[in-house]
């Protein structure tokens, strides 16, 4: 059995089996429409499945209803999109803070929290710029740390570099999967950036639909994270 949904006529997952270990860093990569994104939408708890099993930590994403979704994702998932989706209004240091004073930690303290990450994704010195003022790689790395702050069982990003030019393209995928290892935390990866390979783990294909090819597990490593069959 695997994961399947369709919008009306269109097949985007036609029966996918993935299992994702804890601390492995998968890219999953494809042409344009193939399903990638359906894909981690459906693993993230973000979309329901029409058909197939997600799983976390031995339980069961997919069947929760949307309140204990929403707070899975809140507290066990990070997510890194295109365009950082960052709070215009609220400066650097508060983005990246947003995600802990949800969980209820006091302001003070989540923006001290905040803080900590901007040195070692190079940001020192940036933590009250706005996104406006953040160049497109400053800002994908606050996002980053946003995705990161709450420590997450799993990262998801979607094309997370995608714009921008590949030179810092590539510099913020090594730091996404880097603070990702650093963090114990597993990463999924949608991209298009072919050198990605070289920083993860290992790279999934996706067709119409389908994993090409269908990969069997050799991966050693126990502990599974996401496991959606
Ligand atoms: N909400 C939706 N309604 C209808 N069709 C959709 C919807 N979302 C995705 N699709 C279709 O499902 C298929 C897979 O889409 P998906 O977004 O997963 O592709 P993708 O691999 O992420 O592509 P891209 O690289 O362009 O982002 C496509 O044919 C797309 O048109
Ligand atoms: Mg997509």
């Amino acid at each position: 059995m695997g994961l399947r949904k369709s919008f009306g006529p269109t097949v985007a997952l036609a029966g996918v089996d993935l299992v994702i270990h804890r601390g492995e860093a998968v890219a999953i990569m494809g042409p344009s429409g193939s399903g990638k994104s359906t894909l981690l939408h459906c693993l993230a708890g973000i979309m329901k499945p029409d058909a197939g099993e997600v799983h976390l930590l031995g339980e069961r994403v997919d069947t929760l209803g949307e309140r204990r979704r929403s707070a899975l994702r809140r507290t066990r998932f990070g997510f890194v999109f295109q365009f950082g989706q960052l709070l215009p209004e609220l400066p650097a240091d508060e983005n990246v803070a947003l995600p802990l004073m949800l969980g209820d930690v006091p302001r003070a303290q989540a923006v001290r929290q905040a803080a900590s990450w901007f040195g070692p994704l190079g940001l020192a010195g940036m933590e009250r710029r706005r996104p406006g003022e953040l160049s497109g790689g400053q800002a994908q790395r606050v996002a980053i740390a946003r995705a990161l702050v709450t420590r997450p069982a799993v990262v998801f990003a979607d094309e997370p570099t995608g714009a921008l030019d590949q030179a810092t393209g590539h510099e913020t995928m090594r730091l996404l999967v880097e603070a990702t290892k650093h963090n114990d935390a597993s990463l999924v990866v949608v991209t298009h950036d072919p050198h990605v390979a070289r920083w993860c783990d290992r790279v999934v294909e996706v067709r119409d639909g389908h994993i090409l090819p269908p990969a069997p597990d050799v991966n050693p490593w126990q502990g599974r994270e996401v496991n959606a069959r």
